[in-house]
């Protein structure tokens, strides 16, 4: 009985904590932009001042994963599809995050499991992003 309630325990951690928490995440979007700001294509969607996007991002990414909803607090609804509206998303676009985002991800320290769940997510939401 006891056994059966520590692995229904563990069922319910969410990959958020699994990971290590908000500073998984902000590792992961630091590795993230380092991409970004080298990419000829990606950078220059971007502001001048790099910073605010990419607490956001963690924040958001925290969340959707089972963290604390300090990005819904501070943002309000993260509806992505309308704030990427201004920003030229063709394929060449998305797949030039991906690619930066995926070396982030496999940067990163997780479990295979999770890394899977997660690159998964990520090719998933930005394929919906995509505006061109
Ligand atoms: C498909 C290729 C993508 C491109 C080219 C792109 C580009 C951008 C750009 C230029 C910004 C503005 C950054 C700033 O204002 O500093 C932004 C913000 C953001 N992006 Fe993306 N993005 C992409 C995919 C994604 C995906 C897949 C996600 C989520 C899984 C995502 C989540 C966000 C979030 C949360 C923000 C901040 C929104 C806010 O202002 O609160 N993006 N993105």
């Amino acid at each position: 009985m006891a056994k059966d309630q520590v692995r229904f325990g563990a069922m319910e951690e969410s990959l958020y904590e699994r990971v290590g928490g908000l500073a998984f995440f902000v590792d992961l979007v630091n590795r993230f932009y380092e991409g970004v700001e080298t990419d000829e294509i990606l950078r220059p969607m971007y502001p001048e001042d790099l910073e605010p996007g990419k607490e956001h991002l963690a924040l958001f990414l925290a969340q959707y994963w089972g963290g604390p909803a300090t990005y819904q607090e501070r943002r309000g609804h993260p509806r992505l599809r309308m704030r990427h509206g201004e920003f030229v998303i063709n394929k060449r676009a998305r797949n030039a995050w991906i690619l930066h985002m995926t070396s982030a991800v496999n940067a990163m320290e997780m479990s295979d499991e999770d890394r899977v769940e997660l690159t998964a997510y990520l090719e998933m939401a930005a394929t919906q992003l995509r505006n061109r």
